[in-house]
């Protein structure tokens, strides 16, 4: 067994968020290795592109301090598998609420039942981001509120390019 820790942090990320980026930096403290892993859904269209998302993220990650232990990729199908051909030993949850609390209790159990080997890590949201959802950020800046402070700034301007393009379309 390698004795490199490696551990997935998957999601949506439509779009990365302050609050992501936060939980990313704090597995990547406790690993060896973080694989930010953003699912493909053929059952939700998002705002962006999977490949967009992955794009902003390795953006994103490569100025952290942390970046030499941080990787991006998609993966579609069940994510133990994912995480299985990975290496990973662990994956890694934000909370930021009880509510979140029972949204990923059966995930967890269910992904404990098909691969006992990877275990859920939960780590509470940092008290700033206990607000903030990547749904919410959308609403935000949809409807021409400031999304500084939630999203990274290079997020940000894609924010606003994608909406304003959005917009253009319907025009
Ligand atoms: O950011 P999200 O949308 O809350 O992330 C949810 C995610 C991607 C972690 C979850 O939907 C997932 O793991 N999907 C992969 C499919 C899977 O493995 N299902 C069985 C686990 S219960």
């Amino acid at each position: 067994m390698s004795s490199s820790r490696t551990a997935i942090f998957p999601g949506s990320f439509d779009p990365l968020t302050n609050g992501h980026v936060d939980l990313i930096r704090r597995t990547a403290r406790l690993f060896d290795r973080v694989v930010v892993a953003v699912l493909k859904n053929p059952d939700k269209r998002g705002l962006f592109s999977v490949d967009e998302r992955v794009a902003m993220i390795g953006e994103v990650c490569i100025s952290l301090p942390e970046s030499d232990r941080i990787t991006t990729d998609a993966f579609e199908g069940l994510l133990v598998h994912f995480a299985a051909s990975q290496g990973a030993c662990a994956v890694v949850r934000g909370l930021r609420s009880g509510l979140d609390l029972d949204y990923e209790s059966p995930m967890a159990s269910m992904n404990a039942h098909l691969a006992p080997d990877i275990e859920t890590v939960f780590l509470p949201a940092s008290n700033r981001y206990a607000h903030l959802s990547s749904s919410l950020v959308k609403e935000v800046a949809t409807l021409g509120g400031n999304v500084d402070g939630l999203v990274p700034p290079l997020v940000a301007s894609r924010l606003a390019a994608k909406i304003a393009g959005a917009r253009g379309a319907r025009s």
